[in-house]
C-alpha cells in the first residue's frame, strides 16, 4: 500500500501539467569553484567535502577526482561514499558513535576517527584490542578554552559544547592512548571545528593559527608525532547579497602563518573539511507560484514547495535570495492572479504559518504559474528538510554538468515576459 500511494505521488509529479518543483545542481560550477580554490593553497594544505552539506551521490562522483577526500559523521555517509570510491580517503566524526558504527568504520578502513570523547577513545580501544585489528588512527577533536574564536551564527567550540574533548582532557586522552591504547589506537593528530559559516577569512587565518599553536604546545610537552592537523570547515557563505567568505586572502594568510611553515617542516599536513563554501551557491530549488492572494491586507505567493524541501530559511529566520522565472503556464479561461510592484510574503504549501521562504518581498511582477527560483540552494537545504511531511511528492532532481550551457535556470524553463 505504502509503495503505491509513493508510486501514484511520483506519477503525479511526473505529469507534464503538474506544477514546477525542482532542485538543480550545478556540478560543473562545483567543479570550477573547487579548482580554483585548491590552485591558492598551500602545498602542506588538503581540502575534504564535509558531505552532510549535501550528501547527493552526484556531488560525491563530481567532487571525488578534485578533494582529497570527505568527512562523514555517520554510517549513512560513509556508505554514501563508498558507494562512489573504495579507496577515498574518509574522516569519520561526529559525537555519540555507537560501537556498531565504530566497528563499522575501521571495516570500511577509514583514514581517520576524529574522537569526540574519553569513552569513545576507551571504546575503540576496546574494540581493536578485541578483535585483534591493525592500530585505528585517530585524531582527537579539542574544544578549545578560547573567548578569541569568531563568533558566527553557529558556533561549536571555545565554550560548552557537546562537540569533543575539552582542552583541560587532552592529557588524559594523550595519557589513556600511551597506557591503555598502546597498540590499538595511533594518536595522529587533532580536529577542531569550532565553528560554521563564518565570513571573516582574517579571524579564520588567527583561529588556525591559534589551534596550530596550541597543538605544538601539546606535541612539546608530550613529545608527538603530529601528522595531521584537521582545522575543520565553517567558510561561510551570506545570503543577504553581503561579501562572503573571501577565500583568496584566507589562502593568502596560511601561506604567510609561520606555524603552518613549522607544521608542514615537521612533515605535518593541514586538512580543512568545509561543506557550505563549495557546494551552496551551485544549487537552485525552483517552485512554481501556485495561488496568490490577499489576506487582511497583505500579499501571500503560495509554492508547490516550500520549508519540507528547503528548511534554511526557516532554520536560519532568514528570507531567502530568489530571482523569478517568468512563464506562459496558464491555460484556463479564468482569470490569472497576479500581483504588481507591491510586497509579498513567499509561502510554501504546508498547513504550518512556519513555512515561510522570505517576507515582504519587493515584486515587480508575479503571477500564478510563474516559478520561483531560490539561490545558494546547494548547502543545508534538501538534506536538512523534513520531506515528508503532509506527504506532498518530492521535487524532480536536476543536474547541470561540464559542456551543459552554464547554468542558466531560466533556460530551464519556457521564458516569458510578465
Ligand atoms: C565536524 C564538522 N566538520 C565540518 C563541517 C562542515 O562545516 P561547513 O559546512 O560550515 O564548512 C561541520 C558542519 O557542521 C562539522 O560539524
Amino acid at each position: 500500500m505504502k509503495t503505491s500511494v509513493q508510486q501514484a505521488l511520483d506519477a503525479i509529479q511526473r505529469e507534464k501539467n503538474e506544477p514546477i518543483c525542482a532542485y538543480i545542481y550545478d556540478l560543473a560550477g562545483i567543479q570550477e569553484q573547487v579548482r580554483g580554490m585548491l590552485q591558492t593553497m598551500p602545498r602542506n594544505t588538503k581540502l575534504f567535502y564535509a558531505i552532510k552539506a549535501n550528501p547527493d551521490p552526484r556531488i560525491i562522483e563530481a567532487l571525488l577526482p578534485l578533494v582529497k577526500g570527505f568527512e562523514v559523521a555517520s554510517i549513512g555517509e560513509l556508505l554514501k561514499v563508498r558507494a562512489v570510491s573504495h579507496e577515498v580517503p574518509i574522516l569519520f566524526g561526529g559525537p555519540g558513535k555507537k560501537e556498531s558504527e565504530l566497528k563499522l568504520a575501521i571495516e570500511h578502513n577509514v583514514s581517520y576517527i576524529h574522537v569526540e570523547s574519553l569513552l569513545e577513545l576507551r571504546r575503540i580501544i576496546a574494540i581493536v584490542k578485541k578483535r585483534q585489528q591493525p592500530e585505528a588512527r585517530v585524531l582527537l577533536r579539542i574544544n578549545l578554552r578560547s573567548n578569541t574564536l569568531p563568533q558566527t551564527k553557529i558556533v561549536m567550540g571555545g565554550g560548552p559544547s557537546p562537540f569533543g574533548i575539552d582542552e583541560e582532557a587532552v592529557e588524559e586522552a594523550i595519557e589513556l592512548i600511551r597506557v591503555e591504547g598502546a597498540g590499538a589506537v595511533r594518536l595522529c593528530g587533532f580536529h577542531f571545528h569550532s565553528l560554521s559559516n563564518n565570513m571573516d577569512a582574517r579571524l579564520h587565518a588567527e583561529m588556525i593559527d591559534l589551534y596550530l599553536q596550541k597543538v605544538e604546545r601539546w606535541q612539546q610537552q608530550h613529545n608527538l608525532q603530529v601528522d595531521v592537523v584537521n582545522a575543520g570547515g565553517g567558510f561561510g557563505v551570506t545570503y543577504d547579497g553581503s561579501p562572503g567568505f573571501d577565500w583568496s586572502l584566507f589562502t593568502a594568510l596560511l601561506q604567510q602563518s609561520e606555524a603552518r611553515k613549522r607544521l608542514a617542516a615537521h612533515g605535518g599536513e593541514l586538512f580543512f573539511e568545509s561543506g557550505r563554501l563549495l557546494v551552496a551557491d551551485h544549487g537552485y530549488y525552483a517552485a512554481e507560484v501556485t495561488d496568490i492572494k490577499r489576506s487582511h491586507g497583505q500579499m501571500f505567493a503560495i509554492l508547490r514547495g516550500g520549508t519540507h524541501h528547503l528548511r534554511l530559511p526557516a532554520s536560519w529566520g532568514h528570507n531567502h535570495p530568489f530571482h523569478i522565472v517568468y512563464t506562459d503556464r496558464w491555460k484556463h479561461e479564468f482569470t490569472r492572479p497576479e500581483v504588481r510592484g507591491e510586497r509579498v510574503h513567499i509561502v510554501g504549501e504546508l498547513c504550518t504559518p512556519k513555512d515561510r521562504m522570505h517576507s515582504d518581498a519587493e515584486i515587480d511582477c508575479l503571477r500564478v504559474g510563474d516559478v520561483i527560483v531560490f539561490e545558494k540552494s546547494g548547502a543545508y537545504a534538501w538534506t536538512i528538510s523534513h520531506h515528508d511531511f503532509l506527504g506532498h511528492p518530492h521535487p524532480a532532481f536536476h543536474y547541470l554538468m561540464e559542456g551543459d550551457e552554464h547554468v542558466n535556470v531560466n533556460a530551464t524553463f519556457q521564458s516569458a515576459n510578465c
